[in-house]
């Protein structure tokens, strides 16, 4: 099928180069002109694992181009997906000022029937609007269908989750626009929950809600545990193993971050608001969440006392494993609360270093290895659990620490080992063992 994604950001460029690799000729448009000719230069703008490959495979297959001729693409297509951001403005709504452009543009260039179809994370009944712009200012009576086919993508895992998802959800409105999605879906062999357009984009917002919610709840278990001399990952066993609760997501540790909880979130409760229902279960997610770095920071002080002049190293600094996304990393307001009380930082993360800001660098030294960040530091700080720091070596950490102070942000060690090796080792949620 001939596919154009409108937006060629993270989901965008997911998306396209996914469907070109099952085969369709797939144009992926946007108007960052600067993107676009780093994108035709073989430069991909956001690190994803697999991702640089697919790109570099389709392209050369001639089944995957870019361009800024939006119109154009809008032309070729018989799909279009729209995969513009979405950001959150300051009341919390989410703007959909790239969505309404993108409409009216498929409006005036569309020369065929085609099926439109939301991807961005939009708010329920965005699709009526999408289909109110596009028949507003399109002239010439062509048919078309809107569609909602919301994403699941985990960053670091996308590729993964397009190719094998647990479920596809389609929202429509026709049987052609439902037979065309699901004919574009078969070669995934996935289960398609195909639905209307308001019932699909409130899965998107109930699934991530959901997921922020597990993590909420677990992260206010954890400080229970802490305070009965308990141990959250064991908890988090004995309610996993129940079939209808799970045990994923169930992760203790610093709070979510990333460029969709906290923003879906924000969204859904002022979705929720202005429906004239208090969501005051979402509110307490958020709550949680925000406290957690507070309670992380309690941690510190109360095993290092005074702060200032303290040499505190970090390791990890992106909001989660396998991605250099530093957006709402809990790193960042980690960094600049140790900061305010005057310690020194020395960090390190294996991706995203050069992705943060001047401000939050003022009084950061970075660190070619982890071991550089442990060499004199007074406590080391785990903040993203990336694999290479599952691995190191602890003898030698000991030795580099001023003191042997691990405080650990995402409980990705053994305590009894920690301990037997020498270390005052903190976890979240693991008093049982301090
Ligand atoms: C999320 C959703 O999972 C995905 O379906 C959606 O489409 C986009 O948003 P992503 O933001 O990439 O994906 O990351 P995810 O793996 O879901 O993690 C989000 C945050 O939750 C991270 O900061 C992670 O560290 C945290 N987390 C996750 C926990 O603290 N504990 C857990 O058990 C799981």
């Amino acid at each position: 099928m001939h596919i154009s994604i409108i937006g060629s950001g993270y989901v965008g460029l997911v998306t396209g180069a996914c469907f070109a690799e099952l085969g369709n000729i797939v144009t992926c448009a946007d108007n960052d002109t600067k993107k676009i000719s780093e994108l035709k230069r073989g430069a991909i703008p956001i690190y994803e694992p697999g991702l640089k490959e697919l790109i570099f495979a389709n392209t050369r297959k001639k089944r995957l181009k870019f361009t800024t001729d939006i119109g154009g693409a809008v032309k070729s297509a018989e799909i279009i997906f729209l995969a513009v951001g979405t950001p959150a403005l300051e009341n919390g709504d989410a703007d959909l000022t790239g969505i309404e452009h993108v409409a009216r543009n498929i409006a005036i260039n569309m020369n065929s029937y085609k099926v439109i179809v939301e991807k961005s994370t939009v708010p329920v009944e965005t699709g009526k609007w999408v289909k109110h712009t596009i028949e507003t200012y399109h002239k010439r009576g062509i048919k078309f269908d809107v569609a909602s086919n919301p994403e699941f993508l985990k960053e670091g895992r996308a590729i993964n989750d397009f190719m094998h998802p647990d479920r596809i959800v389609i929202g429509v409105e026709s049987k052609k626009a439902r037979d065309t999605l699901v004919n574009l879906y078969k070669p995934l062999n996935a289960p398609i929950v195909v639905t209307d357009i308001k019932s699909a984009e409130l899965i998107k917002h109930a699934s991530n809600s959901f997921l922020a919610t597990k993590i909420s709840f677990i992260n206010a278990l954890a400080r229970i545990c802490d305070k009965v001399g308990a141990d959250i990952t064991e908890v988090a066993m004995g309610m996993g193993l129940d079939k209808r609760i799970g045990r994923a997501f169930l992760n203790a540790g610093i709070g979510y971050g990333g460029s969709c909880f906290p923003k879906d979130l924000d969204a859904f409760i002022t979705i929720s608001e202005k429906l004239g229902y208090n969501f005051e279960l979402l509110k307490a997610v958020r709550d949680i969440n925000e406290t957690q770095k507070d309670f992380f920071l309690e941690k510190i002080k109360e095993k290092l006392w005074i702060l200032k002049d303290k040499t505190i190293g970090i390791l990890g600094l992106s909001f989660k494993p396998d991605t250099d996304d530093i957006r709402n990393a809990p790193s960042i307001a980690i960094i600049e609360a140790l900061k305010a009380e005057g310690a020194k930082i020395k960090a390190y993360d294996p991706c995203c270093m050069a992705k943060i800001n001047k401000e939050v660098r003022k009084g950061l030294k970075f660190c070619k290895d982890a071991y550089e960040a442990c060499r004199g530091s007074d406590c080391l700080l785990i903040v993203t659990e990336w694999d290479e720091f599952k691995e190191l070596d602890f003898a030698k950490v000991k030795k580099l620490l001023k003191r042997p102070l691990i405080i650990d942000g995402r409980n990705v060690y053994d305590p009894q080992v920690m301990k037997k090796s020498g270390f005052n080792y903190i976890g979240i949620g693991r008093g049982k063992h301090e």
